[in-house]
Order: C-alpha cells, then sequence, then structure tokens
C-alpha cells in the first residue's frame, strides 16, 4: 500500500452528492469498520452517488450511535458486521484473544448509550447484499459470503478464488480484517477497503475504496485523530483496554496474541 494522495479534512458539502447525467454509472464509494468513531467517518473527503457499508458500524469507539445515525440517512447499501450484530443480539462478536476483552467491555458501552431503535437498525441488516448497476454485479458482505460475519482472510489468494465462484458476481466487496487491499482473479476483483474507524495500515488515517465506471481505486484521509482519542479517554472501559484501541487508533497497528494473527 502505497501513500494516497493528500485529501483535505471534514467538509460536508462534499457529502451531498454529485450531478450524474442520466445513464451514466453511479460513484460509489464503499467504505467498512467504522467503530463508533464519527470523527473519522464525519472527515471523509469525498463526494458520491452511493454509499456502501460493509458493517462494523459499532463497537470500540465513542460515538456508534452518530455512526449508526450517519449512515442510516446516507448509506444506500450497508450490510451486518459481526459487532453489529454482537450488540444487537447480545452475543459473542467472536474476536481474537488480543481485542476480547475490550470487545466486551465496549459492547456495555455501545448498548448503554444506543436507543432500542438504534439496535432495530443493527438487529434487521442483512448478512450479505447481491446488486447490480449498469452492466456490473457486485456481491457486499462482511468477511467472507461462505461466513459473512466471522471468517478472517487476508490476502490468500487461494480462498479468495473459491470466495469469489461463491459470490459469482464482478466484483465482491468485504471489510472485516481492517486491511485494505485489491486482489484480482480472471474476470472477478475482491476488494477490501479496509477500515474508517480502526485502520490497521500502520498509520492512523482512515481508508476507503471508490467504484467508478467499471474500476476500483484505493484511498485514504488524515482526521482528527486526538479528538477520538480524547473521547475514548473518557469511555466507561477499564485502563487496559482503553490504552490498547488508543494505541492502534494512533499507530494504525494492531497488538498480535502470541499464536494467532489478530482480527476484529
Ligand atoms: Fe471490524
Amino acid at each position: 500500500m502505497g501513500n494516497w494522495p493528500a485529501k483535505g479534512n471534514s467538509n460536508e458539502v462534499l457529502l451531498k452528492g454529485r450531478r450524474r447525467r442520466p445513464g451514466e454509472p453511479p460513484k460509489i464509494v464503499i467504505l467498512s469498520d467504522i467503530h463508533g468513531n464519527y470523527e473519522a467517518l464525519k472527515a471523509l473527503p469525498e463526494a458520491y452517488d452511493e454509499l456502501w457499508v460493509l458493517g462494523d458500524l459499532v463497537n470500540y469507539g465513542p460515538q456508534p450511535a452518530e455512526v449508526i445515525e450517519f449512515v442510516r440517512k446516507k448509506a444506500t447499501l450497508v450490510v451486518r458486521g459481526n459487532h453489529d450484530d454482537a450488540v444487537a443480539f447480545d452475543r459473542d462478536p467472536r474476536c481474537s484473544p488480543a481485542f476480547r476483552r475490550a470487545a466486551e467491555e465496549t459492547r456495555k458501552y455501545t448498548a448503554s448509550v444506543l436507543t432500542n431503535k438504534h439496535k432495530e437498525y443493527l438487529a434487521d441488516l442483512p448478512h450479505y447484499r447481491w446488486v447490480r448497476r449498469g452492466r456490473w454485479t457486485f456481491y457486499l458482505c462482511h468477511a467472507v459470503p461462505s461466513d459473512p460475519l466471522h471468517t478472517y482472510c487476508g490476502g490468500d489468494a487461494a480462498r479468495w478464488r473459491k470466495e469469489l465462484a461463491v459470490a459469482g458476481t464482478d466484483f465482491l466487496f468485504v471489510g472485516h480484517t481492517h486491511v485494505q487491499f485489491s486482489l484480482r482473479e480472471g474476470e472477478q476483483l475482491v476488494v477490501n477497503p479496509g477500515s474508517i474507524g480502526q485502520p490497521k495500515m500502520g498509520k492512523p488515517d482512515p481508508t476507503y475504496a471508490i467504484w467508478e465506471n467499471g474500476s476500483v481505486t484505493l484511498h485514504g484521509y488524515k482526521y482528527p485523530v486526538e479528538r477520538t482519542v480524547e473521547r475514548m479517554r473518557s469511555m466507561p472501559i477499564g485502563t487496559v483496554e482503553q490504552k490498547l484501541l488508543i494505541d492502534v487508533l494512533e499507530t494504525g497497528i494492531a497488538p498480535k496474541s502470541n499464536k494467532e494473527r489478530s482480527h476484529v
């Protein structure tokens, strides 16, 4: 992953969309894993015709309600992440050991600041979406098509070949790992836009993808991470978990447990 083009910080005006000529395919912004980081989300410096969100709107971060409201108003397509599922149904998000306690503690906090309507919104999110735009087909899910909520799959080309066969579309959009990548297999492309709210690309910059006229480009941007960190400091969670989450936000590096790669 190289350096992405520098873009400015928050500009709500840009998010109102753009003019599109009749018959022109939409410009689609695809993002994932916002994790209650509203400061990062509202700084997204991109105009779009459609916004697609690949799950994990909530947990870990301090402003899950604001994130849900934003996504509910602006997104065209949204799928459920393992943390949305965990908060909506009060069950285990099945994190790696490195994040288990942080997920558990912030889940209690998240549930305490969401209304029943917010939880119903999360509970109603679909596991996947299959859609068409113009002559292109798209499959969206949080993890992988064969297990939309939980299975971790990095850049393993052989595994993605199987998952692309399950999807059967021109484009497969996934999140879950917080690591941005794209991988072509024949005529199909799998794209992970990375994470808005807890990126793990070795720097704190949120990342996203743009689909436009059959092509996908990968992007990132700066945001005032210190504002999210400040809010995290006042979250009612343990100091160890707080430190872990702040470290990940500030460095873009996930702690690894002894025997396995961390994933969220
Ligand atoms: Fe996530």
